[in-house]
């Protein structure tokens, strides 16, 4: 057992701290500067997670590090902060990928991608051609490489004879695990051991590759004894065998990369965002839900293959083939892809459906990857009920909740920040098992309250700093009963509560929580978050009524990652144009959001509230108290509570948005 601080550098960069095998400290640097998605590290964050842990840097053992494909690694405040490769292994675990290298009479350094920092520093980009780029690497903006000093990624890891660039699903379902599982290569082919300066220490520890990182995110927290594994991001490049994600067995505290499956739907559907309008780095969310306004009449089963699978059918893999083709197949079925918007929502009939499209082949996809791994596990005797899924991809909930309908799947697990904000603690989970070498039994279910693992912020006095600006700030002995009132009378409230959430999804302790009684909320809360107005949103229910509200799996959902079809007709606003909402089960273990349910419930008889998160438009959810503060100056919720303080609008006047506030029960 050992205190491992793990570390991503890429696009939401991030730092964690791992103790005897339980995530004792996390924080995604982009709560701490503010920017959404913000590239690699700084001191301050490493300190925060440490501090979150309750150690400081003396007391780690290893370290471990990732990032996103193609980017490598920097702190922004470098100091005498300092990563090198090391020739030799200098933990108790050995590479086979640096003995590869050197058989190879080469060094490491040798055979690392290109510098992103050094491309992003020498070519002028602009904002409006690269907005990717000018988001994430504004903050370079005038540094130089000197200055920085970048870390260049290692984005090689060992590779199976059998595994082909241009493998099929069918060659999925054909192939054969055993080289991969009586190879010890695939076990330890995957990291390089590396050494870490910082603050006067010397940390030694390994650099891991990106998916093993996001696979090891899931499974390590699943409590499955074993499972296929299956990841996928957004990125469609060539960098290695398993770019764009692979499938992997998770065993006995063990995951071993089974078969790179080079599918792109993650990139392709990021990409048909963008076409659609959206931001750059939003675009996902945002296409999730504007789909179910559409019809997937474009919709081509010969798309839901690997890209060289399509090639093999004459179709253009790419984004921008696929958007081509539902283009000239509109026009041949005489729609009009450039007419003008529709009255009721800023898009055409056209955009809408070509939205809804996508998100069918990318639902079919992942369902024909995962069917197809089950059968090849099936054919190779290393069948598992369980799935893990890791990767940006896997935030789609429609998507995740399709899989639990496949044949041969009982459980599926999905940690919250399964996108590259999870790496820097599926890094270090992976180290902590790898270390042990499934010597171990610590594998547990992550918890909902597992996923409050940021760093405990002070609350100051509001008043201090609200006093003259138009707020009253009071103390209230039972905040539960009276959001729970201001909830019932209408109002929308802000909560903040304890350590911050991990991941993009609000799950309750920096939230914003409205009734879900009518349908006019929709537009308050979507005002008063600067979102869209179409944009839905999602509910969080009492873990023992969900049942009662919702059908279908899967019954848990404490991370808000799937979709399932509302039953009842008690709460409209939580219930999207297709009946689907993104449900969040809360229990007693979730805390204060529970208690604000349950008084709710006792108030109204509804135990479903809708829960979106505390921030502003392209913000990242708020993370310090002072953060609280700037986002109630600039957004004006009606009421807010933290820390025992209820804090209100002087000029507040409360406004019935539901039709009046039931006096008794809603519920069916
Ligand atoms: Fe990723």
């Amino acid at each position: 057992m050992a205190t491992i601080l793990g570390l991503h550098f890429g696009h939401d960069g991030a730092a964690a701290v791992v103790v005897d095998g339980r995530v004792a400290g996390y924080v995604l640097r982009e709560r701490l500067t503010r920017r959404k998605h913000d590239y690699g590290l700084d001191r301050r964050c490493i300190h925060v997670a440490t501090q979150a842990a309750g150690i400081s840097l003396r007391d780690v053992d290893y370290c471990v590090v990732t990032s996103t494909q193609g980017c490598d690694a920097s702190l922004a405040d470098m100091g005498d902060f300092e990563l090198a490769y090391a020739d030799a292994d200098e933990l108790p675990l050995p590479s086979s990928l640096l003995q590869l290298i050197h058989s190879e009479g080469r060094r490491i350094e040798d055979v690392c991608a290109p510098s992103m920092l050094r491309r992003v520093l020498s070519v002028p980009r602009d904002p409006r051609t690269h907005p990717v780029f000018h988001k994430l690497f504004q903050q370079y903006e005038g540094r130089s490489l000197e200055d920085l000093r970048p870390f260049p990624m290692l984005e090689r890891h060992w590779t199976s004879p059998s595994w082909k660039w241009d493998a099929t699903l069918d060659d999925l379902r054909r192939f054969s695990v055993d080289e991969v599982l009586s190879s010890a290569d695939a076990r330890h082919g995957f990291h390089v051991p590396i050494r870490l300066m910082i603050d006067g220490f010397r940390i030694p520890g390994v650099k891991l590759d990106h998916h093993l990182a996001h696979a090891s995110s899931a499974y390590f927290r699943s409590g499955f004894t074993s499972s296929l594994v299956f990841t996928n991001d957004g990125y469609a490049g060539d960098r290695s065998m398993m770019a764009t994600g692979a499938v992997f067995l998770g065993s006995n505290e063990c995951l071993v990369p089974l078969w790179p499956h080079r599918m792109t739907m993650g990139h392709v559907y990021h990409d048909v965002g963008i076409h659609l309008g959206f931001d750059a780095l939003g675009a996902p969310g945002k296409l999730m839900g504007l789909a179910p306004y559409g019809r997937p009449r474009f919709f081509d089963p010969r798309r839901v293959e690997t890209p060289a699978g399509q090639e093999r059918r004459g179709l253009d893999p790419s984004a921008r083939g696929w958007i081509e083709d539902v283009i000239e197949r509109a026009e041949l079925a005489g729609v009009d892809s450039a007419a003008p918007r529709l009255p009721w929502i800023p898009f055409n009939q056209f955009q809408l459906d070509l939205a809804a499209s996508t998100q069918l082949v990318f639902e079919r996809q992942w369902r024909a990857l995962v069917m197809a791994g089950l059968e090849m596990a099936r054919t190779n005797n290393v069948c598992t009920p369980n799935l893990c899924l890791s990767g940006g991809a896997s935030l789609n909930c429609p998507s995740n909740t399709a899989l639990l309908r496949v044949r041969g799947v009982r459980s599926l697990f999905v940690e919250p920040s399964c996108d590259d904000g999870g790496l820097a603690i599926g890094a270090a989970l992976w180290l902590e098992h790898a270390l042990v070498d499934g010597r171990s039994t610590c594998l547990t279910a992550m918890s909902g309250a597992d996923a409050y693992a940021g760093p405990l912020q002070p609350i100051g006095d509001p008043r201090v700093a609200l006093g003259s600006r138009g707020w009253n700030a009071e103390r209230v002995d039972r905040p539960e009963e009276r959001a729970a009132a201001d909830l019932a009378a209408g109002r929308i409230v802000g909560w903040f509560e304890g350590a911050s959430e991990q991941g993009p999804r609000a799950l309750g302790h920096r939230s914003l929580f409205a009734a879900p009684f009518g349908r006019p909320v929709l537009h308050r809360l979507n005002d008063l978050k600067g979102r869209e107005r179409w944009r839905p949103f999602a509910p969080m229910v009492l873990d023992t009524a969900r049942r009662e509200y919702f059908d279908g799996p899967p019954d848990d959902s404490p991370f808000m990652l799937h979709a399932v079809q509302v039953r009842s007709g008690a709460i409209p606003a939580a219930k999207h144009v297709d009946g689907t909402a993104r449900v969040q089960t809360v229990s007693a273990e979730n805390g204060g959001c529970y208690r604000v349910l349950r008084a709710f419930q006792e108030r109204t008889g509804l135990p479903v509230l809708l829960n979106t998160s505390l921030n502003g438009p392209g913000e990242p959810l708020i993370e310090s108290f002072d953060d609280l503060l700037s986002f109630m100056e600039k957004r004006s919720p009606d009421v807010v509570y933290a820390g025992g303080w209820r804090i209100e609008r002087r000029d507040h006047i409360a406004t019935s948005v539901h039709g009046g506030a039931p006096a008794v029960s809603t519920t069916q």
